[in-house]
C-alpha cells in the first residue's frame, strides 16, 4: 500500500547508503530537514554542499518519536570518544585483544552514516569495529534495525570457504549481545563513487565486479540466513515507492531547478508504475539466490590492486537480478551507457533473466534520479533527462 498522508506510518529515507526512518505525522518537515541533514554533509558520498532545504521544519512528534526510540540502547556504547582504556577493557574483557597488546589510536576509516565504524590502532596491528544501533548513528533520532550488524557478520560468513572470500574483510569478532562485529583492516581503501565523476569504469575492474557477484551468487546461503525483512522493507519504500509518488514532500527543485518537473512524467508513467510494483512485490519475496543487497559503487572498494566488497548489510536470499540490475544501473548512470547491461548479462556466470535485470537497473537508475536517495553526480538536467529516458527503455523494453 502507498503512503497516505492522513494516517500515521512510518516513512524511511534510503539515501545512498543512508538509511532512515522517520514519522510524518506533522507533514513532511521532517523529512526536508532529514534531506537537509544528510545533503550538506560534504564528506556524505550524494551530499550537495549548502544542502538542499532552505528552512527545514521539524515536527514535535518528530521529537517524541526519536525519544521513544532511544529508549532502546545497546549495552557497550563505543564511538571515537570512548577513551582508549575503557575500550582497551572491553576488548580485553572479551579476550579480543592479547593480555600484552595495547591500543594506542582510534581513528575513523571513511565515511559511514549507519553505523559506528572505528579503526583500532594497537601496537601489533589494527582491526575494524563495526558496531549498530537501533538507530542511524549520524541522525541519532531515526530509527533503524540493529539486528543489520548480524546480517553482515552472517553474510560475511556464509562466503568465507569460496573464492569471495580474497574480497571481503575476514571476522575477527562477534558479539551479538553488543551488535558489534570485528573485521580485518583492508587498508586505506577508497570506494568506487570516483566512477561518476570520472563517466567511466575499467574493463577490467568491471569484470572482476562481476565475476565476485557471480560467485556470491553461486554460494548456497546457509537455511537459517536471515530475512532481513525490515532492511528489505526500508529499501521497498526508497527503491519502489517513495520515488514514484507525485507528492513525496522531497523538493528535487532544491537539488536541481527543473528536476521536479522532469520527474513528473515517469512518475506518472503507468505502464512504468505497474512494473515497478510488480518488481518491488518480488524483492519483498523469498528467493534462493544469497545476494549482496547493496552491490553499488560505495560497496565497492579498491586498495591498490585488490578489489573488495563491504557493507552487505541489506543481504538476503532473493532474486539474482536484484544485484545484477543495481550493479547494471551504476555503471550506465556513471557512462551514460546503456550498452553495459548486455555486457554484464553475458559476462555474468550463472542464470538471469535479462528483462527483469533490466527493469531492475531502469527502477535503480530513476530512483536515483528522482528519489531521495541522490548519488554524487554532476549532471545536466538534458543528461538526467537522458537517462530516464534511458531508464525507461529499459524498464518497458528491455
Ligand atoms: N574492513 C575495513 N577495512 C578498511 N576500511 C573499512 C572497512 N570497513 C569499512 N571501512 C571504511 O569505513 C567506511 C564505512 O564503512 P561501512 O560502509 O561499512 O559503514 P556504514 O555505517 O554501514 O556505512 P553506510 O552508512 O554507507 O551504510 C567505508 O566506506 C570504508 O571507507
Ligand atoms: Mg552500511
Amino acid at each position: 500500500m502507498l503512503p497516505n498522508k492522513h494516517l500515521f506510518f512510518e516513512f524511511c529515507l534510503h539515501i545512498a547508503n543512508l538509511k532512515l526512518y522517520l514519522h510524518p505525522a506533522n507533514g513532511y518537515g521532517a523529512l526536508a530537514q532529514l534531506v537537509e541533514q544528510w545533503t550538506e554533509n560534504p564528506c556524505v558520498p550524494g551530499s550537495i554542499p549548502g544542502g538542499t532545504t532552505k528552512n527545514p521544519y521539524i515536527s514535535k512528534d518528530f521529537f517524541v518519536f526519536g525519544l521513544i526510540l532511544q529508549k532502546t540502547t545497546v549495552l557497550t556504547v563505543i564511538d571515537a570518544n570512548t577513551p582508549l582504556e575503557e575500550l582497551q577493557n572491553y576488548l580485553l574483557s572479551k579476550e579480543w585483544l592479547d593480555a600484552a597488546e595495547k591500543i594506542t589510536a582510534i581513528e575513523k576509516p571513511g565515511e559511514g552514516n549507519m553505523n559506528v565504524v572505528l579503526r583500532i590502532i594497537t601496537d601489533q596491528r589494527s582491526f575494524i569495529l563495526k558496531q549498530s544501533r537501533p538507530y542511524v548513528q549520524k541522525y541519532q533520532q531515526i530509527k533503524a534495525p540493529v539486528d543489520r550488524i548480524a546480517v553482515e557478520k552472517k553474510f560475511y560468513q556464509a562466503v568465507r570457504d569460496n573464492a569471495v572470500h580474497a574480497h571481503v574483510p575476514k571476522i575477527i569478532g562477534f558479539d551479538a549481545s553488543e551488535n558489534l562485529l570485528l573485521l580485518e583492516d583492508l587498508g586505506n581503501c577508497k570506494d568506487m563513487t570516483y566512477i561518476y565523476q570520472k563517466h567511466a569504469i575499467s574493463n577490467g575492474l568491471l569484470d572482476r565486479l562481476i565475476f565476485i557477484l557471480g560467485l556470491i551468487h553461486r554460494k548456497k546461503a546457509p537455511s537459517d540466513f536471515p530475512e532481513n525483512m525490515e532492511m528489505r522493507q526500508l529499501n521497498h519504500q526508497h527503491i519502489f515507492e517513495l520515488p514514484f509518488l507525485e507528492d513525496n514532500g522531497f523538493q528535487l527543485d532544491d537539488i536541481q531547478p527543473g528536476l521536479q518537473e522532469l520527474s513528473l512524467q515517469f512518475k506518472t508513467d503507468k505502464k512504468v508504475r505497474k512494473i515497478v510494483k510488480k518488481v518491488g512485490k518480488k524483492y519483498l519475496k523469498p528467493g534462493n539466490t544469497l545476494l549482496h543487497g547493496d552491490y553499488y559503487p560505495g560497496s565497492w572498494m579498491t586498495e591498490a590492486e585488490n578489489l573488495y566488497i563491504i557493507d552487505p548489510e541489506f543481504g538476503f536470499v532473493g532474486f539474482p537480478e536484484f544485484d545484477l540490475g543495481v550493479m547494471a544501473a551504476h555503471v550506465i548512470i556513471a557512462t551514460g551507457k546503456k550498452g553495459y547491461m548486455k555486457r554484464i548479462h553475458a559476462a555474468y556466470q550463472g542464470d538471469a533473466d535479462l528483462e527483469l535485470m533490466s527493469q531492475m537497473a531502469g527502477i535503480e537508475i530513476m530512483r536515483r534520479l528522482i528519489g531521495l536517495a541522490q548519488l554524487p553526480l554532476d549532471r545536466t538536467l538534458k543528461e538526467k533527462s537522458k537517462l530516464l529516458k534511458k531508464a525507461r527503455k529499459l524498464i518497458l523494453s528491455p
